[in-house]
């Protein structure tokens, strides 16, 4: 059995035999039925998939694009790694930096990174730049940086980063037998959605690409940068996005669209996930499912088959989930419960 996605897919991925190999064994994630979305929006079942990426080692979708990064940094002779990150992409390096013996320099949004993804930075050993101020302008100063002798930038405008996320699509269309009519996807830097079209256009499929901002960090809807990005799906608060012409592509070329839904109807279907699937992500990744769900409200789900991309894992982000009530009842240890 193959593990990593480099050696699954290497035919299609800039690699050569002296390239060295870090892997965790990412990619391969399920893709889950989701019949319950489904009902939710009005479609029939079988007919709504979840491309579950927090299944990946470090719990979301950036080590697809890490273990190509990291393994050519290293081919490259780079002594270190950096990046900006909402969190996700620092947890990412910095796993992949740990494994790789490279140093590794994340420059973090202060006050605004899930309290998971920073753990993770912490333990992997990342040196940590907290930047007073958001993530575009924690890019800025990364970009900055990545002039340093040694190191290389691992943000999604390092090349390397989107060719190893297209592997997703090969999988989904693997998984199917088939390509999807239509992907829904969040959208925050852009990376992703390009990187899934990418993927898609090489293996001849062509679903239209359906992209979800959140509503207070939606500059491809408003087609201008925000300067003050706010949402509670702190992955995706983002007003000035890298891939900004890749993600307008991939909504043209596939007749797709790209819109918008607020943080309650990004919370609503964070829980719908969660309490009917069976599956957790992180908030930020059911912005993809709060997109399907806002169409089915307008009555324009779209027909045929539909996947999602849940993003991160939920653990990720525990501040969110304890703004939930739980089914909770506090009892004397010992005493009898009727349930
Ligand atoms: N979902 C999650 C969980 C993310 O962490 C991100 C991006 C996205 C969606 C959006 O993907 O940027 O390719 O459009 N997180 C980056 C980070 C920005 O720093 O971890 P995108």
């Amino acid at each position: 059995m193959k593990s990593g996605l480099i050696q699954c897919w290497r035919d299609r991925l800039p690699v050569t035999a002296s390239t060295p190999i870090i892997t965790l064994g990412e990619g391969n994630t399920p893709l889950v039925q989701a019949d319950r979305v489904a009902k939710a929006a009005g479609l029939p079942p079988g007919s709504v998939f979840l491309k579950v990426e927090g299944a990946n080692p470090t719990g979301s979708f950036k080590d697809r694009g890490m273990t190509l990064a990291i393994s050519k940094a290293l081919e490259s002779g780079a002594t270190g790694v950096l990046c900006a990150s909402t969190g996700n992409t620092s947890a990412s390096a910095a796993a992949y930096a740990a494994r790789a013996g490279l140093r590794c320099v994340v420059f973090l949004p202060k006050g605004k990174v899930a309290a998971g993804k920073l753990a993770q930075a912490v333990m992997h050993g990342a040196e940590i730049v907290e930047v007073a101020g958001n993530f575009d302008q924690a890019l800025v100063m990364a970009n900055e940086a990545a002039k340093s002798k040694g190191f290389a930038l691992v943000n999604s405008s390092n090349p390397f980063r989107i060719e190893g996320q297209k592997t997703a699509a090969f999988e989904i269309l693997a998984q199917l037998g088939r390509a999807p009519d239509n992907h829904f996807i969040p959208v925050g830097n852009a990376g992703n959605i390009t990187a899934y079209w990418r993927g898609y256009r090489q293996a001849g499929a062509t679903p239209r690409m359906f992209g979800w901002q959140a509503a207070g960090a939606a500059p491809l809807v408003s087609g201008k940068p925000v300067a003050s990005p706010a949402t509670l799906a702190t992955a995706i608060r983002i007003g000035r996005p890298v891939s900004w012409a890749g993600a307008i592509a991939a909504r043209d070329e596939s007749g797709g669209m790209i819109g918008k839904v607020s943080d309650a109807e990004i919370l609503a279907a964070y829980a719908l996930l969660a309490r009917t699937e069976g599956v957790f992500c992180e908030p930020s990744s059911a912005a993809s499912v709060a997109g399907l769900l806002k169409l089915a409200r307008l009555g324009k789900a779209p027909a045929g088959t539909t996947v999602c991309v849940l993003t991160g894992n939920g653990l990720k982000d525990p501040g969110i989930a304890a703004r939930f009530k739980p089914k909770m009842r506090r009892m004397k240890a010992g005493g009898a419960i009727k349930l």
